[in-house]
């Protein structure tokens, strides 16, 4: 769907989720909310954070489950993605600390693989991602599934293409900070989500939104696989919808 500022699409999207946790409060159910970072999705927190505070939208009974944090990081770090999710969102709403999970940037590389199975645990005992947010990288990752993820991939360890460390490099002072790895839910984990919402904005995200919504299903843009899921959606501004 595209609209004409990424205002207008936020408003959306964040009305849509204070519905559903409204919904799931009323019926005794938590609300499981898979969320991401850069700088796509900070306009969405600031909506929530505005219901929360002006229209009183409690996150007591929300989980959140993040797509990815930086291995090396740790949270203290102004660029890890905790202290992200906490200085723009977790801070400023009712959430409740237990319930907020993302995957560790310093457990040792012999911890990773039990560390990433008890996060898809959690999530399966969470009851499952109820909506997760999405934005996308110039690779066409979402989360940090760089080109070659599978479809079918878990919460891993990863290696961070050479772009998306150029990418992030400004935000480091320098591309050598910029890790060289991430731990990263899986594009299967994403799948398994009940509902998709990816957001993108501006005409740098045109031609990789272009690809990912109408170029083939495969591995080199890990986005397209959303194509085959049957309640994902696009929320775009005008600018990144000129290519389709
Ligand atoms: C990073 C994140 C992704 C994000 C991408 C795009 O790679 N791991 O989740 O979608 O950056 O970032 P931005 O929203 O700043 O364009």
């Amino acid at each position: 769907e595209t609209f004409d500022t990424p205002e207008l699409a936020v408003a959306k999207l964040a009305a849509e989720t204070a519905e559903l946790i409204r919904s799931n409060d009323a019926a005794g159910k938590p609300t499981v909310l898979g969320l991401a970072t850069g700088a796509t999705p900070i306009r969405y927190y600031q909506e929530l954070i505005r219901l929360h505070k002006e229209e009183g939208l409690s996150f007591q009974n929300v989980i959140t489950f993040n797509l990815d944090e930086y291995a090396g990081l740790p949270r203290e770090h102004k660029e890890s993605y905790w202290f992200f999710m906490h200085h723009n969102l977790f801070d400023h709403i009712d959430i409740k600390p237990e319930n907020i999970n993302l995957p560790s940037g310093t457990v040792s590389d012999a911890e990773i693989p039990a560390h990433c199975e008890e996060y898809e645990q959690a999530i399966i005992d969470a009851g499952g991602i109820d909506q997760q947010i999405l934005g996308i990288g110039r690779t066409g990752h979402i989360g940090f599934n760089e080109p070659g993820s599978p479809k079918d991939s878990l919460t891993r360890a990863i290696t961070l293409d050479e772009i998306t460390r150029e990418d992030a490099a400004p935000a480091f002072d320098g591309i050598d900070n910029v890790p060289t790895a991430a731990i990263t839910m899986g594009c299967g984990t994403i799948l398994a989500a009940k509902r998709i919402v990816l957001m993108a904005w501006g005409e740098g995200k045109a031609s990789i939104v272009q690809k990912a919504v109408q170029g083939p299903v495969n591995d080199i843009v890990s986005a397209s696989y959303l194509q085959e899921h049957d309640n994902a959606v696009f929320y775009i501004d005008q600018p990144a919808s000129t290519e389709l």
